[in-house]
């Protein structure tokens, strides 16, 4: 185990979730660097025999490549008729466990697989809790490319401050799983989660927004007190 404490943090929650998978599942499989390790460790069960029978529903291509690495064999929405569990992280959560997600550009396919879970396990490290959505990270929004412009004016009426999402190490923009490009949006302050998700999702050429209301079962949270990792459940 790595010694940095965000490493340890994301590397134990990441544990925990991946041990609530459960043999003969059907499980979804997020993305971002927290999830990577549930990924890795349902990887290590399997590997073990502690784990038989499980069927993963990547939400993103970098999803799908570690569960190929993992040996974690994966199915298809169109496959199957039920998703048992889903584990995925997150970039904020406040009190009610609503989330921002979309610092990976996944949050179109990440909603999708984490709202048909019967149950949707959010990971994260502590840092990520606020007390109101908005507070320290932009709002994602993927927009098909061709509509970028209006949606963005339109998002400015609403009172966002717009900015198309830039690659690194990649001349342009993000272009995501679909196709798409991300809107990273800035409202001083997210006081109806609820309204401005369906709000923005009307906008036409919006594809989905990162706001995740009503969606996660459980919140494991990794922290590090006096030195020690443990993770604890909202
Ligand atoms: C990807 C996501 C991620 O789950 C979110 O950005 C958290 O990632 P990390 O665990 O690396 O902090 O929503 O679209």
């Amino acid at each position: 185990m790595s010694e940095d404490p965000s490493t340890v943090m994301k590397q134990q929650v990441g544990k925990a979730a991946a041990a609530r998978v459960q043999s003969n599942s059907v499980v979804g499989l997020g993305t971002g660097s927290t999830t990577a390790y549930a990924i890795q460790y349902i990887g290590d069960r399997l590997q073990s025999g502690d784990l038989k029978n499980i069927r993963g529903i990547p939400t993103s291509f970098q999803a799908e490549v570690l569960a190929k690495k993992y040996g974690i064999p994966l199915t298809t929405l169109d496959a199957i008729d039920r998703i048992d569990i889903a584990i995925d992280g997150a970039d904020e959560v406040d009190p009610n466990l609503n989330l921002i997600k979309g610092g990976g550009a996944a949050h179109t396919r990440e909603k999708v697989v984490d709202s048909l879970a019967d149950q949707f396990v959010v990971v994260v490290d502590s840092g990520k809790l606020v007390d109101r959505l908005g507070s320290n990270f932009l709002l994602p929004v993927e927009v098909l490319p061709m509509a970028i412009v209006p949606v963005m004016r339109k998002i400015e009426q609403l009172g966002g401050k717009p900015e198309l999402r830039m690659g690194v190490k990649k001349a342009g923009p993000v272009i995501t799983d679909q196709g798409n490009m991300v809107i990273d949006v800035k409202f001083e302050s997210i006081s109806d989660p609820a309204n401005l998700e369906k709000t923005l999702n009307n906008i036409p050429g919006v594809l989905e927004n990162g706001l995740f209301v009503g969606v996660a079962d459980v919140v494991l949270v990794g922290e590090v007190k006096d030195g020690q990792p443990s993770v604890r459940q909202l």
